[in-house]
């Protein structure tokens, strides 16, 4: 249940939106649907983070709702409580994974060493984001550890963007990539909308075969 296998293959990129006003949460939500991404992970960045993952868990049911940059315990708790699906940790320490996995949805802890992620499979899963992906080593360092430890999935996170992710997409262990470009602030804050259905467009035709 914990395992986010699924969640990795939902479409070839995972979302990493914030939003700063919930007034505009369901908005960007539908814009992705509508480009064609059916996944968000919605950062607990901003002091409404919560609220606006009330209002896309109750009025966006088509789309796949995470709540990301979880740090304490609490948070977990709460972006469950708010309605959350699935949770995204860009790290991990022992007592957050052990917290997390007791919330039995499935949970996408970051790693970004050997150590790290062999950690995180004596718990069972076998799905991580790989995080800070362009400064912990790209895909180079991903193909690397793919031969020790062929059977984790990764989902590569930061510093990605449409043209360097079929570089990750590539690699047999890369799932999807995650990437806030789909959600520019810019976008949110003038509503315009169109432009994020157009990004989500041009993630989701990044199809792996
Ligand atoms: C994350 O939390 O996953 C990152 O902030 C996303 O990184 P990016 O902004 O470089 O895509």
């Amino acid at each position: 249940m914990a395992d986010a296998s699924k969640v990795l293959h939902i479409s070839p990129v995972i979302p990493v939106v914030t939003i700063a006003d919930p007034q505009h949460a369901v908005q960007v939500a539908r814009a992705l649907v509508e480009g064609g991404v059916g996944i968000i992970e919605l950062t607990l960045r901003t002091d409404s983070a919560l609220e606006s993952l009330k209002r896309i868990a109750n009025e966006v049911p088509d789309i796949l709702l995470g709540a990301g940059t979880i740090l304490t315990p609490a948070q977990a708790e709460d972006a469950v409580s708010a309605g959350a699906q699935f949770l995204v940790s860009p790290g991990v320490t022992p007592s957050l994974l052990q917290h997390m996995l007791q919330l039995d949805i499935p949970v996408l802890p970051g790693v970004a060493s050997v150590g790290e992620v062999m950690a995180v499979l004596e718990h069972g899963l076998t799905a991580m984001k790989f995080f800070p992906a362009g400064p912990a080593g790209g895909p180079e360092y991903l193909a690397a550890i793919g031969a020790p430890i062929p059977a984790v999935q990764f989902c590569p996170t930061g510093g990605i963007s449409l043209s360097s992710a079929p570089d990750y997409l590539a690699l047999p262990n890369v799932a999807c990539v995650g990437g806030s470009w789909l959600t520019p602030r810019s976008a949110i804050e003038s509503h315009d909308w169109q432009h994020i259905v157009k990004l989500a467009q041009g993630a989701a035709a990044l199809r792996l075969e």
